[in-house]
C-alpha cells in the first residue's frame, strides 16, 4: 500500500535561514509517526509544507497520494476529510 505521508529532497528557506536542507519521511497508513528535534529544527515548517500551508524550495511531498505543492487544494481536503 502507497505510504500515506512521503516528503523527499524538502528545502525550505527563509532569508539566509535554511530551516530544512533534504528532508526526507515516510508514515505507513495507520500508523503514527513523531517528528522530533530541539526548537527551530525545522519541525513546525516541515508540517506546515505538508499540510499545504507553505510550499518548499525544493523536494517533493505526497499527503494521501496527492502532491502536497501541486495538488495543494486537493490534497487538503483529502487530509481534513
Ligand atoms: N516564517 C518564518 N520566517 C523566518 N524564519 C522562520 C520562519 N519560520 C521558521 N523560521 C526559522 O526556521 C527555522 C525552523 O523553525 P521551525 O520550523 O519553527 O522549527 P521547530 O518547529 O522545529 O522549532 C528556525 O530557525 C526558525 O527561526
Ligand atoms: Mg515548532
Amino acid at each position: 500500500m502507497e505510504d500515506a505521508i512521503r516528503a523527499e529532497g524538502l528545502v525550505k528557506r527563509f532569508g539566509k535561514t535554511t530551516a530544512l536542507d533534504g528532508v526526507a519521511l515516510a508514515a505507513r497508513p495507520g500508523t503514527v509517526l513523531a517528528l522530533l528535534g530541539p526548537n527551530g529544527a525545522g519541525k513546525t515548517t516541515a508540517i506546515r509544507i505538508l499540510a499545504t500551508l507553505l510550499r518548499p524550495d525544493a523536494g517533493t511531498a505526497r499527503v494521501c497520494g496527492l502532491d502536497a505543492v501541486r495538488d495543494a487544494a486537493r490534497a487538503s481536503a483529502a487530509r481534513s476529510g
